[in-house]
């Protein structure tokens, strides 16, 4: 019995692995082990030999039971430190930074004007950047030999030497869009339409490309107190205050009469801020669009009229969030953008908030 012990636990100590030690287990202690062999043989003995060798028997396999779960135990640690050594993971490292981009001023105050005037029943029309003449000019009643084409220092693109008909131009203005909608919707309009502009101009406040939006409403009686009232119902949702606008007299060929329209502004500790004060600052041209405008876009000025406006929005928005050079704003500088930009799940609406 003593050889059968050793045997065991020292094979016991060896074992490498579970499976072994399952072995282990069957070849002493299974039913057909040698233990339970030795167990068997009890029977035959006399009650004196029985009385010796049953407790010696028991207190074998208790031993040898034990001795089993206890190297269970320690395999089973082992193997667990085995993992957490090579599944180190070290938790104060510093976590993987993943950049979020932000939404450019200029698409927020889109988002912005778009949700006022939508409020006030307005749909988003839009047109190509490139555009005929015909659109950007001549329907808009600038004839060719009108000073505005000059002055708008248009961009034209390049014909091929012998192809004579009038070069297209990048629009100078969202105007086009006005015709091309009257032409697709006929009237009533009531419309704006947000989108690049393109003219040859570069210094602090002008870029050669710049953002405008459009708007245009035509009815059998909207007047220019229509104008009034959307326009000072605009900035005042915009601004978040009450803002105080001047229309002061002016020309536009596609307006008659035009108006451009300043609002209300401080100049005090040197930022500006809107809504205060008695300073002015233009930000618009407007007016009621002109006859010849609706023929050109197929409607009719003895049945309909109304009024129209083009406001800068890389304008506002600076004024808006304080962004010092319009420059800037194209530049596409990382810093630039990550300090005035927006957060891209924030969607500005009436209800849930405009000014962030
Ligand atoms: N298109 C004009 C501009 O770019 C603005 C404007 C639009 C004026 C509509 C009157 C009516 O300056």
């Amino acid at each position: 019995m003593e050889d059968l012990r050793n045997k065991y636990i020292e094979a016991i100590a060896a074992a490498a692995d579970e499976p072994a030690l399952e072995e282990l287990r069957v070849q002493a202690v299974g039913k057909k082990g040698e233990v339970s062999l030795k167990m068997r043989e009890l029977g035959k003995m006399t009650p004196e030999e029985r009385q010796v060798a049953g407790p010696a028997l028991n207190a074998l396999k208790d031993e040898i039971n034990s001795a089993l779960a206890a190297k269970k135990a320690a395999l089973a640690d082992a193997a667990l430190d085995a993992r957490l050594k090579t599944e180190w993971l070290d938790v104060t490292l510093p976590g993987r930074n993943r950049r979020q981009g932000t939404i450019h001023p200029v698409s927020q105050v889109m988002d912005e004007v778009t949700a006022i005037f939508a409020d006030m029943g307005f749909a988003v029309a839009e047109g190509p950047q490139i555009e005929t003449d015909w659109y950007n000019f001549d329907a808009l009643n600038i004839p060719g030999h009108h000073p505005a084409r000059a002055e708008m220092d248009t961009f034209y693109t390049h014909r091929a030497e012998g192809d004579n008909r009038p070069p297209h131009v990048l629009r100078t203005h969202t105007s086009p869009v006005q015709i091309r909608t009257m032409e697709k919707t006929g009237a009533p309009i009531r419309i704006i339409c947000p989108g690049r502009v393109y003219r040859a101009d570069y210094d602090q406040t002008h870029t050669p490309m710049f953002h405008q939006v459009e708007g245009l409403a035509l009815g059998k009686d909207i007047s220019m107190a229509n104008l009034k009232w959307v326009l000072e119902e605009f900035f005042s949702a915009f601004f978040g205050t009450h803002v105080e606008t001047r229309f002061r007299a002016s020309h536009f060929p596609f307006t008659e009469p035009s108006a451009e329209v300043d609002i209300q502004c401080s100049w005090e500790g040197g930022t500006v801020k809107v809504g205060e004060g008695d300073d002015w600052l233009e930000v618009l041209g407007s007016g009621m669009v002109h006859p010849k405008v609706l023929e050109a876009g197929g409607i009719d000025p003895n049945e309909y009229q109304g009024f129209a406006f083009g406001m800068g929005i890389d304008r506002i928005a600076m004024l808006k969030y304080g962004i010092p050079d319009l420059r800037a704003f194209f530049d596409s500088d990382l810093r630039w953008l990550r300090h005035y930009g927006f957060a891209p799940l924030d969607q500005p609406t009436l209800h849930g908030g405009l000014s962030r």
